[in-house]
């Protein structure tokens, strides 16, 4: 989604205005726009596109001015063009703002100012902001924030900067992330930690309804209530080279590359004297003996982390789960008590609708746990208890590296709650722990299959329909292998459950269609087998992922790729994996920017 930057010290604003900006790219965005306070004027300059279009029109211009605010916007009110961009300027040029989120009363609030004379230039909800700076501006910007924000309902993190103090920028959160990160005698403003890692690793999280008073010196933090508070910095751990391409031609490569590494870290940390070891939370053995029901609420691939995670929840420990997906979820009035475990998984920590799922099984006494990627996100903070992944700053839209890590923690979860139940005998348990163990190993195997993909991907450069089938855990994993697919190729692609084909989509088979037959699960393996020869009768050509079964497909089948024959329950893991690789290289073939797919963003922070 949108990007937000914003810089006060000795440097030229425009530096890490662009810079920043160029770190956030990941995140998705359709125009761009930068705003410093020259003498006594704000000067702005916007572009529609990609941002080298801003910097075209930046690397032209002096710019001189020691603060300033940058924003790359993804559109929803208005289309993608200049006036629409940000930052929006009040209507006598003394207020800029920029703004992430949606002002949901924003047309009550225009038709009040152009009652009040007030014209506006864009289609933006973001508008209304400079001009109810201006409005609400009596000499005091402070009190004309606090006035502002008392009149916005939705969620927002905005960044303002004005005409009347040179010194301050005034930051603002509700909802949506913000962070500030002092560097020597400078303070950088940015709403995720990528844009500032090269500066400084202290950084200030804003919560709910602060205000943060940005100076050279200094950063004041203000409650709701406007008092000043005292905030401890926090110290980001990751490491600048996590957040840069390091050689790779895409993030999303290097992001699959990172796998083996990224799941040991979120594993071995967490298996001690052969026993999963989850002193960091609350879910105590005697806890997890009692439960009864498991929700699992997500979006996206975190969802279809959480399907893989109720299939093994449900096969180990024999507890009920559901997933849902948090979309939904937050409307369907759910019915959750007090003795449910709900369980939020998300990457960014921040998605609007996974969060709002949280807030509302949290109100009705359930307990949260999440399994989040960024630490101090919302979701992270507003959790009773986090499992972190550590897969380190994950920058591609397309996640890999953060959903294989979710899948993991998953993986340990399903032990320990099969272990503390006494579902699983020890021979089982040190089976499963071994398994787990073998999966760096296992997916590096998968890994380098690169170049055999690679050729394969070729074969499919005018494909422009797939269908992802399996049955049991390779459903699962045939859901984030076609999403991952469509996502970045633009291929049309289904994931099908195999024994439903027959159900409606077999007739959408014909001649050429691509189907990917995943077939890794020995008990359901003849009945994958006899779907598959239902889909080569009519026509399809079949791509099968096998683990040490390949043999009896081999003939059956016109493309097969194996992964190592390994623990069952774990198979999904190396599959993914290959899964990924295959909609990369399809994705290079057919000339697309697997790292910035078209209309998609790597945080939803809107509804
Ligand atoms: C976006 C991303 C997906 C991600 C989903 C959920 O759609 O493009 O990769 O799975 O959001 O995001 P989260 O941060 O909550 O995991």
């Amino acid at each position: 989604m949108c990007g937000i930057t914003g810089y006060i010290g000795n440097k030229e604003a425009k530096e890490f205005l662009i810079e920043g900006l160029k770190r956030l790219e990941y995140r998705g965005y359709d125009s761009s726009g930068i705003c410093v306070l020259e003498e006594k004027t704000l000067k702005t300059l916007k572009a529609k596109g990609k941002l080298s279009n801003l910097i075209d029109i930046t690397s032209k211009e002096t710019l001189s001015s020691n603060i300033g605010i940058g924003h790359t916007r993804w559109a929803t009110h208005g289309a993608p063009t200049v006036e629409n961009s940000h930052p929006h300027l009040s209507a006598d040029g003394n207020f800029a703002v920029v703004h992430n989120g949606i002002i949901e009363n924003y047309r009550e609030l225009k038709s009040m100012l152009e009652d009040k004379g007030f014209k506006f230039v864009s289609q933006t909800d973001t508008e209304v902001i400079p001009f109810l700076l201006q409005y609400n501006y009596k000499g005091n910007i402070l009190d004309a924030v606090k006035a502002t924000v008392g009149m916005l309902k939705g969620a927002f993190a905005l960044v303002i900067l004005s005409t009347y103090d040179n010194g301050r920028l005034y930051a603002v959160r509700k909802d949506s992330p913000l962070i500030l990160g002092r560097g020597e005698k400078e303070t950088y403003i940015a709403s995720d930690i990528p844009a500032i890692l090269p500066y400084t690793k202290e950084i200030y999280l804003l919560e709910q309804d602060e205000i943060a008073i940005a100076e050279k010196e200094k950063v004041t933090v203000l409650n709701k209530e406007g008092k000043e508070i005292s905030k401890e910095p926090f110290s980001i751990t990751w490491d600048v080279k996590a957040a840069e391409k390091d050689g790779y031609e895409h993030f999303m490569l290097k992001e699959i590359m990172e796998q083996p590494n990224a799941i040991e870290k979120t594993v071995l940390p967490r298996i001690n004297n052969e026993k999963v070891d989850f002193s960091e939370i609350s879910l105590t053995e005697e806890y997890v003996r009692n439960i009864s029901r498991i929700f699992i609420v997500a979006c996206g691939s975190a969802y279809h982390a959480g399907i893989v995670g109720r299939n093994l929840i449900e096969a180990m420990a024999r507890v009920s789960v559901q997933t849902e997906l948090a979309s939904e979820f937050r409307y369907m009035n759910p019915i959750i008590n007090k003795d449910d475990l709900v369980i939020i998984i998300s990457q960014s920590g921040e998605t609007s609708d996974t969060l709002a799922s949280l807030r509302y099984a949290k109100e009705k006494g359930a307990k949260i746990l999440s399994i989040v990627n960024v630490k101090g996100s919302t979701i992270a903070r507003e959790s009773d208890d986090v499992l972190y992944t550590n897969a380190g700053p994950e920058i591609a839209v397309a996640t890999t590296k953060a959903y294989i890590c979710q899948v993991q923690v998953l993986n340990l979860l399903a032990i320990y709650i099969a272990t503390a139940k006494g579902m699983i005998n020890s021979s089982e348990h040190t089976a499963l722990l071994h398994g787990i163990k073998s999966l760096p190993r296992e997916v590096s195997e998968v890994l380098k299959k690169s170049d055999e993909i690679k050729q394969l991907a070729k074969k499919f450069k005018y494909t422009e329909n797939a269908f992802f089938i399996g049955r049991g855990l390779d459903y699962a994993v045939a859901l984030e292998g076609s999403l991952k697919l469509k996502e970045i190729s633009y291929v049309h692609s289904e994931a099908y459950a195999a024994g439903e084909l027959k159900h409606g989509t077999i007739s959408l088979i014909e001649e050429g269609t691509l189907v990917i037959a995943l077939a890794t699960c020995k008990t359901l393996f003849d009945k994958m087998l006899s779907n598959i020869k239902e889909v080569k009768a009519r026509g399809a050509t079949v791509v099968a992922i096998v683990s040490g079964n390949g043999e009896a497909l081999e003939k059956e089948v016109d493309f097969c790729l194996s992964i190592p024959e390994t623990c069952e329950m774990f198979s999904g893991t190396a599959e993914t994996v290959l899964l990924q690789l295959l909609a990369y290289y399809i994705t290079c073939e057919k000339g697309y920017d697997p790292d910035k797919p078209r209309n998609l963003a790597k945080s939803v922070t809107v509804e």
